[in-house]
């Protein structure tokens, strides 16, 4: 559109410029309508090969300069706070050299990502890396989607200090769209002085930690741009430790096309798209409005438990129209196909609770803690039903490694069919249970936990053994 826009100015002004008549200036270019200040920072391949991409990693210490406070001190992949964007097509192969100069030991583990046990980032798996060491991550990029990097020990304080970065996955059947913005949410808890509040009262384990300063890509309250008219499609990840984001957009309303396991069969709309930390979603939005409007991105009360429905309305960003408007790529008419797991196999029942020790409190499984939980074993290439019950007064998110679920029933009642897609990582609603199932095909030690960070590092985390 703004191609043939360009086209017909310059054929006019060639036109008025050779009948003789005065010389008028060019009318001045109108500049581009982009994101590019608030993109994340782009991963470079090292390797020249196509196919494979490769990068070094290094964990290390940095500062940033968020919001209007002084530079706070973070943790950071490669010096920036979200870590590098990595973007590759599905069958690529990853390489990544890591170097942990922290100085502390830790993982990466590759959230979503379907990949071989040993390449999982876990403490079941391998051993830490230790204050100077490396470690060699290698392995397929199976499927199609937005995934996440983030280290698996000390996960609670390590994530918050800014230890995450994304891979987003290429496949077949990409729909078309105008624009398109990969977008990580985050908060951090700020003191006055900049720094970052590691040592919250006991309602912020409780709830797992909140921070006082919503972050959209690392930038506080950044504007995103757009042209009246245009189809915008975001692939969006919750990075937070324990903040639910439950998104609006003033006068529109989401379509999802895709979530943790890529492109969804049956697309669905939604007013407000929740996401619990280490969930994925992608969505489209056809911008309505004209240039000069600027519309409010929030994040809209959603009751997780603990009164936290009293919680007011944030802002995360704002979305400003601009430029010419456009009549946006039709939103694709059709999902994109899953294979649809068996609906009958062994149960596990797993049941999430929370409890108080010695003033503390922990977050259990099947009335445990991590690494008391007796694993779940599964012959190798084999389906489960996980029924997962949430008998605590919060919801916690459920989050598996190495493979994807689909959710089969709330409470005990079939799921709408356009429910069935492959997820990671799920939202289990207070005093409720989801019916899940999961195919077991890769060999070795898998971690599932609750993606509260506070809660999976307090013994809300087990193991699947699958051989
Ligand atoms: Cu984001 Cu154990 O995971
Ligand atoms: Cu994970
Ligand atoms: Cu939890």
């Amino acid at each position: 559109m703004r191609a043939l826009a360009a086209l017909i100015v310059t054929i006019l002004a060639s036109a008025s410029s050779c009948d003789g008549e005065t010389e008028t200036a060019p009318p001045p270019a109108t500049p581009p309508v982009t994101n590019a200040a608030i993109e994340l920072p782009r991963a470079t391949d090292e390797n020249p090969e196509p196919g494979v991409f490769e990068l070094t990693l290094e964990a290390r210490p940095a500062e940033k300069q968020i919001g209007s406070a002084g530079p706070t001190a973070v943790w950071s992949y490669n010096g920036t706070v979200p870590g590098p964007h990595i973007e590759a097509n599905v069958g690529d192969r990853l390489v990544v050299h890591f170097k942990n100069a922290l100085d502390e030991e830790t993982t990466i583990h590759w959230h979503g990502v379907r990949l071989p046990a040993t390449m999982d980032g876990t403490v079941a798996m391998q051993t830490p890396v230790p204050p100077g060491g490396t470690f060699e991550y290698e392995f397929v990029l199976k499927d199609a989607g937005l995934f996440w990097f983030h280290p698996h020990v000390r996960g609670d304080l390590q994530v918050q200090r800014g230890l995450y970065g994304t891979i987003l996955v290429r496949g077949a059947g990409e729909p078309v769209v105008d624009r398109e913005l990969a977008v990580v949410l985050d908060d951090v808890r700020l003191l006055p002085s900049g720094g970052i509040d590691e040592y919250p009262d006991d309602e912020g384990v409780m709830l797992g930690r909140e921070g006082n300063t919503i972050l959209l890509n690392g930038f506080v309250a950044p504007t995103l741009r757009a042209q009246p008219g245009e189809t915008l499609r975001l692939r969006l990840v919750n990075t937070a430790n324990g903040r639910f984001f439950n998104l609006a957009l003033a006068g529109h309303r989401w379509r999802v096309i895709g979530t943790d396991g890529g492109l969804v069969p049956s697309p669905f709309d939604v007013e407000t798209l929740l996401i619990a930390p280490g969930e994925r979603y992608d969505v489209l939005v056809s911008l309505q409005g004209q240039a000069g409007d600027e519309l409010a991105i929030t994040t809209e009360p959603y009751d997780r438990g603990h009164g936290s429905g009293e919680n007011p309305a944030l802002g995360v960003a704002t979305l400003r129209l601009e430029g010419e408007p456009v009549i946006g790529a039709p939103f694709p008419a059709l999902g994109s196909p899953i294979e649809l797991l068996p609906d009958n196999a062994p149960q596990e029942l797993i049941v999430l609770d929370e409890d108080v020790t010695g003033g503390e409190p922990i977050f259990t499984i099947n009335g445990q803690t991590y690494p008391d939980v007796p694993p779940i074993m599964v012959p190798n290439g084999d389906v489960r039903i996980l029924e997962v019950r949430n008998d605590a007064e919060m919801d916690h998110p459920f989050h598996l490694h190495g493979f994807f679920f689909q959710v089969r029933r709330q409470n005990g009642l079939t799921v709408d069919p356009a429910g069935r897609f492959n997820k990671d990582t799920i939202i289990v609603p207070q005093k409720s249970s989801l019916t899940l199932v999961a195919r077991f095909d890769e060999p070795g030690m898998w971690m599932y936990h609750c993606h509260i960070l506070e809660h999976g590092e307090r013994g809300m985390m087990g193991e699947v053994h699958v051989e």
